[in-house]
């Protein structure tokens, strides 16, 4: 029996009179990809910003493993082990790959006036968690991260969420702009996520991207969840989007 990790119920959001989230419903069970698709303006960035503090909600509740948690900021989230990483993530790009993995979570060596950051921890760490999310480039993780491409900083932000032992990573649109090599190292970190006991919400406009990675797809219309249950195994690119338009409700 899968267990429940994530649930947002009767979501509503409001931007002044504009309503993006018009009561939504979602379930994401421990080890569970899901991927969360619709047209352009369906609310998908919507709903991610609230579940991950970002923006506060109109109304509705965010249980995590049954707990009823109150988003207040992206902190709370966080402390819920909720991770969100974006295209142009919080990378600080002037800083090197260690610093950016720890940013405000820096190991500390010594005590009292001699207490300072443990740089030499922070790379050895940083050195390992490179490798295990693929970037086999020898690269030294006391590299600014404005030398990186696009996909190898994805790759610094996904590390960052593995080791901090998010439960759940959330990404939104993450291979848009990137080569298809990188494309491949980001759609390998989304589906080696599940090996290690993480969940992920995936969100792409590339529905083959979805159907590589995912369990289970959930299609957002106008602000509302049409369908939550279509299985990659199960349906095709096709029918999704005929979901996605509109033109079908069932798959
Ligand atoms: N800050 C804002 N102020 C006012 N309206 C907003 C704001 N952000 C989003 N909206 C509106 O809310 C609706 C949902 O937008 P949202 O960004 O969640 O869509 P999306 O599904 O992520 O779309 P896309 O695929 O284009 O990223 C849209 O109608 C959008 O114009
Ligand atoms: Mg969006």
């Amino acid at each position: 029996m899968a267990k429940e990790l994530i649930r947002m119920k009767n979501i509503k959001k409001y931007y002044g009179k504009v309503q993006a989230l018009n009561g939504v419903d979602l379930t994401v069970n421990e080890s569970e990809i899901v991927g969360l698709l619709g047209d352009n303006g369906a609310g998908k960035s919507t709903l991610i910003k609230v579940l991950s503090g970002a923006i506060p909600v109109t109304s509705g509740e965010i249980y995590v493993r049954g707990k009823e948690i109150k988003m207040n900021s992206t902190t709370d989230a966080i402390n819920a082990g909720i991770e969100t990483i974006y295209q142009d993530s919080a990378l600080v790009t002037e800083l090197s790959i260690a610093r950016n993995l720890f940013l405000g979570r820096e190991p500390e060596i010594g005590s009292g006036l001699f207490k300072r950051m443990d740089i030499e921890k922070m790379n050895e760490v940083a050195s390992e968690l490179l490798r295990e999310v693929g970037i086999s480039k020898n690269i030294p993780p006391s590299t600014p991260i404005a030398a990186l491409s696009g996909g190898e900083r994805q790759a610094v932000a996904i590390a960052r969420a593995m080791h901090f032992e998010s439960d759940l990573i959330i990404l939104d649109e993450p291979t848009n702009n990137l080569g298809v090599a990188e494309t491949r190292g980001v759609l390998n970190f989304v589906r080696g996520a599940r090996k290690s006991g993480h969940s992920c919400i995936f969100i792409a406009h590339n529905i083959h991207h979805v159907f590589q990675v995912v369990d289970r797809i959930i299609v957002m219309r106008r602000g509302s969840v049409v369908v939550d249950d279509i299985d990659p195994k199960n349906s095709t690119v096709e029918a999704v989007e005929r979901v996605i338009t509109g033109m079908d409700e069932t798959v």
